[in-house]
């Protein structure tokens, strides 16, 4: 086999590890994706089990992507970092340890910044504190970074063409995956933050 092919299998099978499950069976009993938003991603986890666990979750869905987008320099694979990281958040949202049922993209999208780009993954994390002190909305203001990550880099660096395409792709990704949540902010039946 390719070592493109291993790195990409790897990857998938990277982004496929279902933190939220793993963290929440084994130190809670608990199937994160039976409760709250039913989403197996970090903020479910803080709702369902809690600051420790939704940090532990969020941290490690983070890191999946950074180690995907570090592969093909640890393996000396022929392909571009990022496409290592775009399918480690096709693993993360399509699982193959978790019947599929994955997460919204987002913290491991944010490993790949990590990864390739530091002080932009630095940036969308401030925004996105600042985007939830505004709005309330934990799903909002992941979309919100979506976009500005995606139009800041059009702005300052628009010669990156691999990265507007990967981060178009990701936000077309997390829009997707937030179907449920933007019907429930029209509706007004989002849940809010309160603690902040
Ligand atoms: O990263 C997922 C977040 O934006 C929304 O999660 O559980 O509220 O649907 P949730």
């Amino acid at each position: 086999m390719s070592i493109i092919i291993i790195t990409i299998l790897l990857a998938y099978l990277i982004g496929s590890i279902p933190s939220g499950l793993i963290i929440g069976k084994v130190f809670y009993k608990t199937d994160i994706r039976e409760h709250g938003s039913k989403n197996l991603g970090g903020t479910n986890t803080f709702r369902t089990l809690g600051v420790k666990a939704g940090l532990i979750v969020t941290i490690m869905d983070i890191l999946k992507g950074t180690l995907a987008t570090k592969l093909p320099d640890i393996l000396d694979a022929d392909i571009h970092l990022l496409i290592a990281g775009v399918v480690a958040v096709i693993g993360h949202m399509y699982p193959i340890f978790a019947g599929f049922r994955g997460g919204k993209a987002v913290a491991t999208s944010g490993g790949i910044l990590l990864a390739y780009e530091p002080l932009l993954f630095l940036l969308l994390v401030l925004a996105f504190f600042l985007s939830l002190y505004l709005t309330k909305y934990v799903s909002l203001s992941s979309m919100i970074v979506a976009v500005i990550a995606l139009v800041y880099t059009l702005i300052t660096d628009i010669t990156d063409i691999p990265l507007l395409i990967v981060l178009t792709v990701l936000a077309v990704f997390i829009f997707y995956r937030h179907r449920a949540n933007i019907k429930r902010i029209i509706d007004k039946t989002e849940p809010k933050i309160k603690w902040l």
